[in-house]
């Protein structure tokens, strides 16, 4: 493909629904070696890739299904936001999620229509892969910002090939039931899941951009007059 980087950078959004082709095994294998690829602090290279489709993935469906129909608890393995939210970033996060449920028809009062929306990150949002994303429990922060680098040369990766994905943190709510059903070993934790296929461009989810903050809202130039 010939994507400039720029261009890749500026396209790429979360893919929330999609076909039912597959994504043939040698380019998520490129895509995994994209993520490899990314720079980490000693060249750790923390972080594994547990890449399921087929009856794997639809077996690992059915028991986060039964995780939430028993009402079981999420685990908050590690914290993935700021408690309490401050209010910028509230905004920022409520902004995301208005832009999805306004693109799908959910109005601000319909709770049953965003938790459906919200089991849909249990199901994958039916892709035909899925991928667990893990890290060994005695990794620190800054193994957590090399794996972010991982997860942004996967996604780029597999935008590159046309395909799209997006990350689903919310994997990591029931991160002991992944593992137990994964048999994953018990100095991994999950971090969080991916969905991988081929963007159905019609689905309402997908037709639907987020905003940035604007340069001078996150940087600072100094020395440059
Ligand atoms: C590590 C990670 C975890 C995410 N978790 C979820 C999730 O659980 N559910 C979801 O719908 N989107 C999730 N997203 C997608 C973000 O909401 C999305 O990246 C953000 O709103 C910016 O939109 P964009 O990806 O379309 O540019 C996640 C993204 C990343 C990078």
């Amino acid at each position: 493909m010939s994507h400039t980087l720029d261009n890749l950078l500026e396209t790429r959004r979360s893919t929330r629904a999609f076909t039912s082709d597959p994504v043939p095994r040698d380019a998520i294998e490129r895509m995994c070696r994209a993520a490899r690829r990314a720079p980490s602090g000693a060249n750790l290279q923390p972080g594994q890739f547990h890449v399921l489709t087929g009856s794997v993935l639809r077996g690992l469906v059915r028991a986060l299904k039964y995780a939430q129909e028993q009402n079981t608890p999420h685990v908050a393995e590690y914290s993935y936001f700021p408690s309490p939210m401050p209010a910028e970033l509230k905004a920022r996060q409520r902004a995301a999620g208005y832009a999805l449920y306004t693109a799908l028809g959910v109005g601000r009062r319909d709770v049953d229509g965003r938790r459906a929306q919200f089991a849909r990150n249990y199901a994958f949002f039916d892709a035909p892969v899925g991928v667990v994303v893990t890290i060994r429990r005695d990794m620190g922060k800054g193994c957590f910002m090399d794996l972010g680098m991982s997860l942004m040369s996967f996604l780029l990766s597999a935008e590159d090939q046309g395909f799209g994905a997006t990350g689903i943190g919310a994997l990591a709510n029931y991160g002991p039931v992944v593992q137990n059903h994964l048999c994953l070993p018990d100095d991994e934790m999950v971090v969080c899941g991916i969905a991988l296929g081929v963007a159905d461009d019609t689905a309402p989810e997908n037709q639907f951009r987020t905003e940035r903050a604007g340069l001078n809202e996150f940087t600072s130039f100094r020395g440059f007059d």
